[in-house]
């Protein structure tokens, strides 16, 4: 099979051997993947031979060997941990997902690590009815899907979004100073200045999801920030040690997008043969939303 591998001169597409599915892995033809700004820090880091790719959709064709897991023929969505953009991958059924027939593989592929990162940090504000959220990076990957699972939790919605944007039910400001608060829940993925500004707009008692450094800066915060704000919480997320179940996550996302309370802002599509001018355009941050490539 064909697959993307990185090298120290970027990735490349190389034939490689079929994988061998453990007896819980069910073997999936690849046809979309979706890019995580977290992969260009992997990319950067890990270069001799190392298979990127975490989000994948596509079709089983061998059910996992131990009987678990979804038949052949069965178009299906899946976190893995690498090894994802290639044209057949080996997912444990405890990763994956069977789509409803009205979501498209594109965009299923866009869900996994962005979508369940979402759905879990806006599970971390508590019961959302009637209260007030600030989300951060909201034309992201992760932040678009925050911004409406938060909605659809029955919150009061600020998203930050430098390009400005349209969030429906959401207000929008192009900026964190200009969020008015106090937020019960702030999902914070923007990092540096925008964390100390985080802390700054949170309620007595509220919590700050903190997820992410997009802009790569470090906060520079001390307990003085916390006076006005007694009592807020900050709280880690980090989606490999996530105990919430990977398929159940990827089954309540695709169910939401297949009843049209979700949806995916798929900033970029194109044939996986594209995927240097993918990374580009994420690093560069040239679009909105999710950037998916498929294979033909
Ligand atoms: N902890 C976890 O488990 C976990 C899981 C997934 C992602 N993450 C992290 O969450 C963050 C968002 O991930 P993503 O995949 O959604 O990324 P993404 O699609 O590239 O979105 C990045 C968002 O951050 C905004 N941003 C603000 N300042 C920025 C800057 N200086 N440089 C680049 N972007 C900036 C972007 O706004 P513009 O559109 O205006 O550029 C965009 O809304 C990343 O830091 C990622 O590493 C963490």
């Amino acid at each position: 099979m064909k697959a993307l591998i990185n090298t120290s001169e970027g990735l490349i597409f190389k034939t490689v051997a079929d994988p061998s599915p453990a007896p819980n892995q069910a073997l999936v033809a690849v046809r979309a993947f979706s890019l995580n700004r977290g992969e260009l820090a992997l990319l950067a880091a890990r270069t001799e031979g190392w298979r990127p790719g975490q989000d994948v959709a596509g079709v089983v064709v061998e059910a996992a060997a131990d009987g678990s897991g979804p038949t052949p023929g069965t178009r299906v969505v899946a976190l893995v941990e690498d090894s994802g953009w290639a044209e057949l991958a080996a997912v444990p059924t405890a990763r994956l997902a069977e789509l409803p027939d009205e979501v498209e593989i594109e965009q299923a592929a866009a869900l996994p690590l962005a979508g369940r990162t979402a759905l879990n940090t806006i599970r971390l504000g508590g019961n959302l009815l009637g209260r007030k959220v600030l989300v951060t990076g909201a034309t992201g990957g992760v932040g678009h899907y925050q911004v409406q699972l938060a909605v659809l939790s029955g919150a009061d919605v600020t998203a930050v979004a430098r390009s400005g944007a349209d969030y429906g039910a959401a207000k929008a400001v192009p900026s964190i100073t200009d969020a008015e608060g106090p937020y019960d829940l702030v999902a914070e993925s923007s990092g540096g200045e925008s964390l100390h500004h985080a802390i700054a707009k949170i309620a007595p008692g509220g919590t700050v999801v903190v997820l992410g450094t997009s802009s790569g800066a470090k906060a520079p915060i001390d307990v003085y920030d916390f006076i006005g704000h007694e009592g807020a919480r900050l709280v880690n997320y980090m989606s490999y040690a996530d105990p919430s179940p990977i398929n159940r996550d990827l089954q309540t996302l695709s169910k939401l997008i297949a009843q049209q309370k979700l949806t995916t802002d798929l900033g970029f599509h194109a044939d996986w043969t594209q995927i240097k001018v993918a990374l580009d355009e994420l690093r560069h941050r040239t679009f909105r939303g999710k950037a998916v490539l498929t294979i033909q």
